[in-house]
């Protein structure tokens, strides 16, 4: 049995992130363009960012007034009620600025500092992943119902899909680059996404066997972290550390212990 406030939370991420996915899927101008820029001159933000998460957020303090809040795009409130929500209100703006299909909407619930509940809508695939504390992952789509999700049986390092993604410091992309030619001849091949959310569902759903990136920021991960815990895959960042900015890594059990080791021996989490 799950906690009925964490299906309430599930709930309530559940709606948020389906109506900011149907404003960020129906409401992209034809023109869009950059609003402003943020780390560096690629790291870009669109009016559209901005709008999807005024729109989570407002519907989330109209129904629960005293959450706290950290959202990509500048949501930020302490919150007395011991739940915070951790927003990215569109993962992948790259892609969402070229007309690229791989974007998402990321939600998560804390619960003193623990994230209970997670959604990731990835209106393009017609496709809303989401998990709930010891509750389990599953996928909404086109089918009927829904569809659990487990991570996939782990191959052989050497014949695993993994994906990774680069920052959008230059320093820092450089650095990735070196640790991904050293990664790509030992697995069966790279992915390169350009949504971390979609990437850790990926890993839930069985269509990768890891991920692994540095430089991410909690509304990433916050929500896909857990659906793909969940879904039975193992998370962490370097050996017997959480995921956090120096490294995020997931993998099928037999997967990640290898991969995290690696990036490990590449000091994947520094220049
Ligand atoms: C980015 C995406 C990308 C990852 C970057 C993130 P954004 O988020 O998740 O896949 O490689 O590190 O910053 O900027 O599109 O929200
Ligand atoms: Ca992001
Ligand atoms: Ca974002």
């Amino acid at each position: 049995m799950t906690d009925p406030l964490h299906r309430e939370l599930l709930r309530l991420a559940q709606e948020a992130a389906r109506r900011a996915g149907e404003l960020l899927r129906d409401g992209r101008p034809a023109d869009l363009a950059v609003a402003r820029t943020k780390s560096s001159p690629i790291d870009v933000v669109t009016e559209m960012d901005i709008a999807a998460e005024k729109l989570i957020t407002d519907l989330i303090s109209g129904r629960r007034p005293d959450d706290g809040f950290l959202g990509e795009e500048g949501a930020s409130a302490a919150g007395t009620s011991g739940v915070r929500w951790v927003i990215d209100p569109l993962d992948g703006t790259v892609n969402y600025l070229y007309g690229l299909p791989t974007w998402a909407v990321s939600i998560a619930a804390e619960q003193d500092g623990e994230t209970v509940a997670g959604v990731v809508a990835a209106p393009m695939r017609g496709e809303t992943y989401q998990a709930v504390r010891g509750g389990g992952a599953w996928a909404t789509g086109a089918w009927e119902g829904e569809r659990t999700l487990a991570c996939r049986p782990a191959p052989p390092l050497d014949q695993a899909l993994v994906s990774t993604g680069f920052n959008y410091v230059t320093d820092v992309r450089t650095h990735q680059a070196e640790v991904a030619a050293r990664v790509v001849p030992l697995v069966r091949d790279i992915r390169r996404g350009g949504s971390a959310a979609i990437d850790l569902c990926d890993v839930a759903c069985g269509r990768l066997d890891g991920y692994y990136e540095r430089g991410l920021n909690p509304w990433d991960y916050a929500a896909g972290d857990l659906i793909a815990r969940e879904a039975g895959a193992l998370t962490g960042g370097r050996p017997g550390e959480g995921p956090s900015r120096e490294l995020a890594v997931a993998g099928s059990p037999g997967v990640f212990e290898p991969l995290q080791g690696l990036l490990e021996d590449f000091g994947a989490w520094h220049d």
